[in-house]
């Protein structure tokens, strides 16, 4: 074995010992700023980089990241929860490293559920573990409470907003809501979608860092932007993520900066560190306790 692949291996152990799947809520207040857009794309980034990833689609009425890939999976979350399907049934792959985890409807129907159930659900949702090392949740629009407690429940939260004034109002009361209803100061990724330029991008980001820090003592890490690209279109017209359609456009190679930044990748060998969070139990008992505040 080579030295890099038993370092890499150690630090695999260290992190099977000390945590599990890390876990980042992509939300942003508007809804149509490109979320679900950059899970998908994201998600594949990081799949072809080595790092296992999941997407779970908890836009909970619009099942929209299948739209992205053109496909319609049959069972959700919802049939796992009635007891109908095991968790690895309804998951689907969509290249090596990379599944979709359908949401449906059924988060409240969670909370909701005996205790014994609820325990038998974490269970369940534990075998994610042997599928990812991230699991990115793509939320849907508003700052409904169920978003906030995706966001509190996470490792981590992926924000983003476009240009438009509407948008990056709605992204800061997000994040306001978070901050109101997080026990201690979550860690926050900001993206900008959409940008005309790079320099417009970064102004944005820098607004939105000063409000934050100054009204709500939160240190928002600029993860980057995605240029507006009429190839993200095209894309999801013929059911297939831009990033595999045309992995040299404008819109790949931000996305591809972006899955470097958030997760440390600066070099172009491969994984530097695999991804650690607090795990899937830890997550979702966090979701529960917060679902059962409503
Ligand atoms: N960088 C971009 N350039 C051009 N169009 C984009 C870009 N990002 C997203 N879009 C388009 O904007 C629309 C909304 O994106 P979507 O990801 O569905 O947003 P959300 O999930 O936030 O509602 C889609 O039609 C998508 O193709
Ligand atoms: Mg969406």
């Amino acid at each position: 074995m080579k030295k890099k692949d038993q370092a890499f291996e150690l630090r695999n152990l260290k992190r099977k010992i000390a945590g599990g799947i890390k876990t980042y809520t992509v939300a942003s207040g508007k809804g149509g700023v490109g979320k679900t857009s950059l899970s998908v794309n994201l998600a594949l980034a990081l799949g072809s980089m080595g790092i296992r990833t999941i997407v779970l689609d908890g836009d909970l009425g619009l099942a929209n990241v299948d739209v992205m890939f053109g496909m319609y999976p049959k069972y959700h979350l919802g049939h796992v929860i009635s007891g109908e399907k095991k968790l690895s049934e309804i998951l689907v792959s969509v290249q090596e490293n990379v599944y979709i985890l359908p949401g449906g409807t059924g988060l409240q129907d969670m909370a909701d559920l005996d205790m014994t159930k609820q325990v038998k659900l974490i269970e369940e949702f534990s075998s994610l573990e042997e599928y990812g090392n991230v699991l990115l949740i793509d939320t849907g629009a508003g700052i409904h409470r169920s978003i906030v407690v995706f966001a509190i429940a996470s490792d981590s939260l992926i924000l983003v907003t476009s240009p438009d004034p509407t948008a990056i109002r709605d992204c800061y009361g997000l994040l306001k809501a978070v901050s109101l209803s997080a026990a201690a100061s979550p860690e926050v990724y900001l993206i900008i979608n959409m940008a005309k330029s790079n320099k417009e991008a970064l102004e944005i980001a820098s607004r939105l860092q000063y409000t934050a820090r100054d009204f709500l003592d939160i240190n928002l890490n600029m993860a980057g932007y995605i240029l507006r690209d009429p190839h993200v279109e095209e894309a999801v017209k013929i059911g297939i993520p831009f990033i595999i359609a045309d992995p040299n456009c404008e819109a790949s190679k931000c996305v591809i900066q972006i899955a470097r930044k958030i997760f440390n990748l600066e070099n172009e060998e491969g994984i530097e560190e695999v991804p650690t969070g607090r795990g899937i139990k830890a997550f979702c008992m966090r979701l529960l306790r917060q679902l059962q505040l409503r």
